[in-house]
């Protein structure tokens, strides 16, 4: 989306990110995960931010169901809504990465596209997508929250693997498979992956 505004100009900030992560002993990033509803995204990103506080680093969830009570309450479900959650959610997530915070993020993210719009907004090693690769059956069969039940009823219009495409990521920092390990399993597995590429050592 091209800006708006005119006579607008960039004020460098004080603080940098380096010096936030020298400070405080670890780096910032962003952690996507993007995976069907009900593949355990956002259980799994606060399940990952529990282990991360208990450490000490600073940390915040955003997440698809509270976002969309709030910053984006003005959006539905539609192809170019989910373009505009992801687009606010990505430059949210940005702010909290110069921040010196390590954002999880927990969006359905059906789009490759709009992922990889979020990814090009920040460096090489700030962006670690996460695939929550749980398989529609296995969504379907839990329904923790009986949509796919609604929306196989037609009660849903555009519901995502159902009536809606779910594009799954080509290349991810990480694959998971959340519909047959359990919650400790994948969580060591991001904690691991973390530790790779030294967010905190
Ligand atoms: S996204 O596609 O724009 O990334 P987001 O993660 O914000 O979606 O919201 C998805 C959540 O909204 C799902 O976990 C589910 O609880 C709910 N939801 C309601 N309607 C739909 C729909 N049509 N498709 C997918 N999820 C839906």
């Amino acid at each position: 989306m091209d800006t708006k505004s005119t006579n607008i100009v960039w004020h460098q900030a004080s603080i940098d990110r380096d010096s936030i992560a020298q400070k405080q002993g670890h780096r910032s990033a962003i952690l996507w995960f993007t995976g069907l509803s009900g593949s355990g995204k956002s259980t799994l990103a606060n399940a990952v931010n529990t282990a991360l506080f208990q450490k000490g680093l600073r940390t915040y969830v955003l997440d698809g169901d509270n976002i969309r009570h709030g910053l984006c309450k003005d959006l539905g479900f539609s192809d170019s809504d989910r373009e505009e959650n992801i687009r606010r959610i990505s430059e949210v997530a940005k702010l909290f990465l110069d921040a010196g915070v390590i954002v999880l993020t927990a969006f359905v993210s059906p789009f490759r596209c709009d992922r990889n719009k979020a990814r090009q907004l920040v460096q090489k090693n700030d962006f670690i997508e996460i695939y929550c690769a749980a398989d529609l059956a296995v969504c379907e069969t839990r329904d923790t929250k009986g949509l796919y039940a609604k929306a196989r009823a037609g009660k849903i219009p555009d519901f995502t693997g159902i009536s809606s495409p779910y594009e799954e990521p080509k290349n991810p920092e990480l694959k998971i498979d959340t519909g047959l390990k359990n919650l400790d399993e994948c969580v060591d597995d991001v904690i691991q992956k973390m530790m790779e590429l030294k967010i905190f050592t």
